[in-house]
C-alpha cells in the first residue's frame, strides 16, 4: 500500500523540517513542493519577464524541474541555494498564484507521488495535490517564532538576515498573500489535524505525528521506500539533535562590538575598557567573571595609620579577605555580601576555608587586590526569571541611563539592558537623545556573563504593531466603510491596505457595477479607495467599492415595471431606434420597430432629438442594462380594428409617390397602390384623393393594396408581391424591414 501524507501550512511553521525527518523516520519520500514554485521564480527572474503576465509562463512549457539527492534541479541546473535569495523569496508569491503554474506544478507533483509513498509539503497538499492523503497535517506557530526560525535558518547559511521586524512582516505579507490567492489558497484542509509548533520542539513534532501515522495502520515494512542502515538512522539522529538545539537558540541580536561594551550593575563594577582588559594577564579574572573563593581571613575596619608621612587608610569597614582560584587575592565588602544582618559581625559569619561563590565587581590593573561581590551574584541568579520573558517576548518598559558607542544603556526595575543600536527602531536617532525617556522593549537574550539582559526595541514595536493590527482585525466587521490604499494591483483585483498593514481583497467584480476587465483601467498602486467590508473571517477580508457607488439602473429598475409609462429626453436618434435619458445615468431604447404602427415611418416625423418623450416601458433587464420602450404601444394597433373586405371600395390620399407605387392613406392606415394598378394616361400627385378597391389586406402584415383598374381579379399577384417586395426595400425609412415585418414573412412575400 502507498502512503501519501499531505503537511501544508504557513512558511517557518517548520513544515520541511519536519517533513524532511519524517520521511527518513518513515523510510518514505518527501517532495518540498514550495522549491518547485521557487524554481520558477529563479526561471522567470533569469528570463527577465514580466512576473505579472500569466502568459509569458509559458517558459514551464519546456523547462525540467526535477530531484536528484533531495536537491532540486532547474533545466539539469542545481538550484538548491539559488531558489532560497530573498529575491526569490519576495516574487515567489506573484509566481504561484498563477492558474498555469500551479496547474503544471501539481501535474508534477502528482505524477512524483504516483507510485511510491511520499511526504510532500506545501500550501495546497491537502487541499489540492493529494486530496486522498492518508494523513493530513496543517503545521502553524507565531508569526514572532516563525520569523525567528527563519532568521536563523538565513544566518546558518550565511544568508542576509533582515531584521526580525523585517523578517515578521515578510513572512506575514506572504502569508497573506498564499491565503488570499483565488487558485489553491492556503487553508486547512477540511479532514486535516492542525498542530501549532510555537512551543514545541522538533522531536516533539515528529513525535506527534508519527504517532499519528501509526495509529492510522502505516507499516514501515510495507511502505518504506529505500531501506536506511543503522548507520544512516544514527546520522539522521545526531542531525534531528542539532537542528533542534539550533531552533532553540536565541536570536542574538548582538552586534559584534557589543562584547567590547559592559553595561554592568553599577557604575562602580563598570567594566574596563577593551585594551584594559588585553593588558590584564591570560589567566587574570575579568570582571562580572563568576569566581570560586576561598575564605583567608576577616579583616577588621582600622584607623589611619601613619607609615612615616603617608596616611594610609587601609578600610574603614570589617571585608572578608579571600583567595582566588588563580591565587590573586580578593576582598568581600559588607554591602557586597548577601544574607548578613547589620548588627552581625562578619567574623562570626565567615571562617577561614569557607567556599563561596562571587562575581569579581572591580579589577585593579597594577594588581591590587581584586573587588567581589555576592549581591551581584544573586541579582545574576534572578537574571533567570527574565527567560520566561523572552520566550514569550513579553514587552518591559525601561529607562535609558545613557549611550554608548553601540547602542543605549537602560535600566528595568535596577537591572542593566543593553539596547544595541541595531535593534533601534529608528536607525537614524540621535542616541543621546534616548537618555532618562522610558521606552518599551522586548528581552531577546539574557546576558549572564554581563549580568545584563540584551534587549531590542524593533521587536517591542514589532509585537506592538502585531498586537494593533490584530485588535484592528477584530475590530472589523461586515459593513464597515474604510478610506483605503491601493497596495497591489493582480488579474483578479486590488489589495486594499485598511489600516495598521491589514489589506482586504478588492475582488474585479467588486470594483464597479459597470463590468471592469482589467483592474488597472479602474484602480492604481497607491490610489486612495473608499471600500465597505462585506466579508470578514480568519483567513481573509473581502471588500466591495461598488457597494458604496449608487447603482442607478437597480434603483431605476427596482422602481419602474413593465407596462409602465416614462418621461425621458429623446437624447439620440440613429437608425436602430432613438436613445432616450431617462434620468441622468440611465438610458432607454426605443428601437425603431416600436415608433408607431406603420411600418414605413419615418421616425424624425414622430420624435425630435432633445425632446421629451413618453413611452411605454416593454423590457426591463438589470443584467443587460436594458430598458427597452415602445411609443406606439401607447396607442391602440389601428390595424387590428380596420376592417376591409377584398374589392370593397376606398378613398384615400396619395402621401408619397414611390418609383413603383404611390403610399396612399386609407382612414389612417399606410395603404399601396402599385403603378400596374394605375390605368394608363391616370396621373397621380401628392395630396390627390383616390378611389380604388380593395385588392389584398392582411392586417398581421400590415398589408393594404388598393388598386384603381375595374378588373382587380386580373391583377397577377405574383407582379403584385414583387412590386410590393421593392417597395419594401426602397423605402430607406424602413431599411430595417425586420424589424417591421418578421423574417417568415417577408420569405413569404418573396
Ligand atoms: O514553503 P516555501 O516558502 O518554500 O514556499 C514558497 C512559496 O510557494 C510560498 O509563497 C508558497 C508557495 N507554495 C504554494 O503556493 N503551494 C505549495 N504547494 C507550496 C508552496
Amino acid at each position: 500500500m502507498k502512503w501519501q501524507i499531505a503537511i501544508d501550512g504557513p512558511s517557518g511553521a517548520g513544515k520541511s523540517t519536519i517533513a524532511k525527518l519524517l520521511a527518513n523516520k518513515l523510510g518514505i519520500e518527501y517532495l518540498d513542493t514550495g522549491a518547485m514554485y521557487r524554481a520558477c521564480t529563479v526561471k522567470a527572474l533569469r528570463l527577465g519577464i514580466n512576473l505579472e503576465d500569466e502568459e509569458q509562463y509559458r517558459f514551464l512549457e519546456d523547462t525540467s524541474i526535477e530531484f536528484r539527492n533531495h536537491e532540486i534541479y532547474l533545466d539539469g541546473e542545481n538550484v538548491a541555494e539559488a531558489i532560497r535569495t530573498l529575491e526569490v523569496t519576495k516574487n515567489v508569491s506573484m509566481v504561484c498564484h498563477f492558474g498555469y503554474v500551479r496547474e503544471k506544478m501539481v501535474e508534477l507533483q502528482r505524477k512524483m507521488g504516483e507510485s511510491i509513498s511520499i511526504i510532500m509539503d506545501g500550501r495546497d497538499i491537502g487541499t489540492v495535490v493529494l486530496p486522498n492523503a492518508n494523513l493530513k497535517i496543517f503545521l502553524t506557530a507565531d508569526l514572532a517564532e516563525r520569523a525567528k526560525r527563519r532568521m536563523l535558518e538565513r544566518e546558518e547559511k550565511g544568508q542576509n538576515v533582515q531584521t526580525l521586524e523585517e523578517t515578521m512582516d515578510e513572512m506575514a505579507t506572504r502569508d497573506y498573500k498564499d491565503s488570499h490567492r483565488e487558485i489553491a489558497p492556503l487553508c486547512k484542509a477540511e479532514d486535516a489535524i492542525e498542530i501549532d509548533t510555537t512551543n514545541l520542539s522538533i522531536s516533539e513534532v515528529v513525535e506527534k505525528i508519527t504517532s499519528l501515522v501509526n495509529e492510522r495502520g502505516f507499516k514501515m515494512e510495507e511502505n518504506k521506500n529505500v531501506e536506511m542502515s543503522v548507520a544512516e538512522e544514527q546520522v539522521e539522529a545526531a542531525q534531528e539533535e542539532k537542528v533542534e538545539e539550533v531552533t532553540k537558540q536565541e536570536v542574538s541580536a548582538q552586534p559584534a562590538e557589543e562584547s567590547t561594551e559592559v553595561a554592568a550593575e553599577n557604575e562602580e563594577a563598570s567594566v574596563s575598557s577593551e585594551e584594559e582588559a588585553e593588558t590584564q594577564e591570560e589567566n587574570s579574572v575579568k570582571p562580572l567573571q563568576l569566581v570560586k573563593v576561598v575564605v583567608l581571613e576577616v579583616l577588621p575596619a582600622s584607623k589611619e595609620v601613619k607609615k612615616g608621612d603617608k596616611v594610609v587608610r587601609p578600610a574603614k569597614e570589617e571585608r572578608v579577605l579571600v583567595q582566588l582560584e588563580n591565587g590573586q587575592e580578593g576582598l568581600l565588602f559588607r554591602n557586597d555580601l548577601v544574607d548578613i544582618n547589620e548588627d552581625e559581625e562578619l567574623v562570626d559569619q565567615f571562617m577561614e576555608g569557607d567556599e563561596l561563590e562571587a562575581i569579581v565587581k572591580k579589577v585593579f590593573p597594577d594588581g591590587g587586590k581584586v573587588l567581589l561581590s555576592q549581591t551581584l551574584l544573586e541579582k545574576r541568579e534572578s537574571l533567570k526569571k527574565f527567560e520566561e520573558a523572552v520566550a514569550n517576548h513579553e514587552v518591559l518598559k525601561a529607562k535609558v541611563v545613557k549611550a554608548i558607542q553601540v547602542g543605549l544603556v537602560l535600566d528595568h526595575e535596577g537591572y542593566t539592558c543593553l539596547l544595541p543600536s541595531t535593534q533601534i527602531t529608528d536607525k537614524d536617532a540621535d542616541l543621546a537623545s534616548f537618555v532618562k525617556q522610558e521606552i518599551e522593549v522586548v528581552p531577546i537574550r539574557v546576558d549572564y556573563n554581563h549580568i545584563r539582559l540584551i534587549v531590542s526595541q524593533t521587536v517591542a514595536d514589532a509585537i506592538k504593531n502585531k498586537q494593533e493590527k490584530n485588535d484592528f482585525i477584530s475590530s472589523i466587521k461586515e459593513g464597515d466603510v474604510f478610506d483605503g490604499t491601493v497596495k497591489n494591483i493582480t488579474s483578479y483585483g486590488a489589495f486594499v491596505e485598511l489600516g495598521h498593514g491589514v489589506e482586504g481583497l478588492l475582488h474585479i467584480s467588486e470594483i464597479d457595477h459597470n463590468r471592469v476587465n482589467k483592474v488597472e483601467k479602474v484602480l492604481n498602486t497607491g490610489d486612495a479607495v473608499k471600500v465597505q467590508v462585506i466579508k470578514v473571517d480568519t483567513h481573509r477580508i473581502n471588500l466591495s467599492r461598488k457597494a458604496l457607488i449608487p447603482n442607478y439602473w437597480k434603483d431605476f429598475i427596482d422602481s419602474c415595471e413593465v407596462g409602465a409609462t416614462v418621461k425621458g429626453i429623446a437624447s439620440d436618434i440613429n437608425n436602430a431606434g432613438v436613445v432616450v435619458d431617462l434620468n441622468e445615468h440611465v438610458q432607454g431604447f426605443l428601437p425603431k420597430s416600436e415608433v408607431s404602427w406603420e411600418k414605413d415611418a419615418n421616425i424624425e416625423d414622430l420624435v425630435t432629438k432633445g425632446s421629451e418623450i413618453e413611452a411605454k416601458v416593454i423590457e426591463l433587464d438589470l443584467n443587460k442594462k436594458r430598458i427597452i420602450l415602445s411609443l406606439k404601444q401607447l396607442v391602440a394597433n389601428p390595424w387590428e380594428e380596420a376592417n376591409f373586405v377584398i374589392g370593397a371600395t376606398v378613398t384615400g390620399t396619395i402621401v408619397k409617390i414611390l418609383p413603383e407605387g404611390f403610399k396612399v392613406n386609407v382612414n389612417g392606415l399606410s395603404g399601396y397602390l402599385p403603378k400596374g394598378n394605375v390605368p394608363k394616361d391616370t396621373v397621380l400627385l401628392e395630396g390627390q384623393e383616390v378611389t380604388g378597391k380593395v385588392r389584398a389586406f392582411e392586417p398581421e402584415r400590415t398589408r393594404l393594396i388598393i388598386t384603381l383598374r375595374e378588373d382587380v381579379e386580373k391583377a397577377t399577384p405574383k407582379a403584385d408581391k414583387k412590386e410590393f417586395g421593392k417597395y419594401m426595400k426602397n423605402d430607406k425609412v424602413t431599411n430595417t424591414f425586420g424589424d417591421f415585418l418578421n423574417l417568415d414573412d417577408y420569405k413569404n412575400l418573396k
